[in-house]
């Protein structure tokens, strides 16, 4: 995924980043959460196309053709560094629905089993392969049961058969979520 920019190879990006910064916020008793993860894919290992597409550009840098099908189970580590520590996957889908062959819709669960803070986290959303994009959250379950807010993913290394993603999560919880 990226929640899938595909094949971007000859972009390379390096974004400064802050290793899973976190920062918590609970103004009129309302509770929000923000930090960062990266998102690691290797094409033909954690992340494959399963349908080809059938018009449109090419398997190209930065395109594929119209119907894509691609699927992946990629890991989540805390800094843009493959070999740091994992701490969650994403797994999700994504269609290529841009007849341009750029623009994708995307399906995704992301499982976090962080210290504080353990459960899946469900999106669902638009994806520009050469642009940062948002994916709104629909939901979630464990410690993130009726999260509300949004993701951003972000191309940080297109280089190397790993490729590396940004994501940047904005949580927040509804009042009633308290009363669980
Ligand atoms: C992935 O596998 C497909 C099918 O075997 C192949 O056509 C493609 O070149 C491979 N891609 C990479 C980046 O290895
Ligand atoms: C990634 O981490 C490994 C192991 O700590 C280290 O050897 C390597 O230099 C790091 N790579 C980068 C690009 O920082
Ligand atoms: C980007 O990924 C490549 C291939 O894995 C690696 O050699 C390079 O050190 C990475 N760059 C940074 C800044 O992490």
């Amino acid at each position: 995924m990226a929640l899938s920019h595909l094949y971007l190879i000859f972009v390379f990006l390096v974004l400064p980043y802050k290793a899973i910064s976190t920062s918590h916020s609970h103004t009129n008793g309302l509770k929000s959460l923000h930090f960062s993860l990266f998102q690691q894919e290797t094409i033909n290992k954690t992340g494959y196309i399963i349908v080809n597409g059938v018009a449109g550009p090419g398997v190209t840098q930065t395109t594929t053709p119209f119907g894509t099908l691609f699927v992946f189970q990629d890991p989540l580590t805390i800094t843009p560094n493959f070999t740091s520590q994992v701490v969650g996957t994403a797994e999700g889908t994504s269609i290529t629905s841009g007849l341009d062959g750029l623009q994708s819709i995307s399906i995704a669960k992301l499982t976090l089993n962080m210290k504080r803070h353990k459960g899946s986290i469900s999106v669902v959303g638009g994806t520009h392969n050469i642009k940062p994009s948002d994916h709104p959250i629909v939901g979630g379950t464990g410690d993130f049961l009726f999260v509300q807010g949004y993701l951003t993913s972000s191309p940080v290394n297109l280089t190397g058969l790993t490729v590396t993603y940004r994501i940047e999560f904005h949580l927040f919880w509804p009042p009633y979520a308290n009363f669980r």
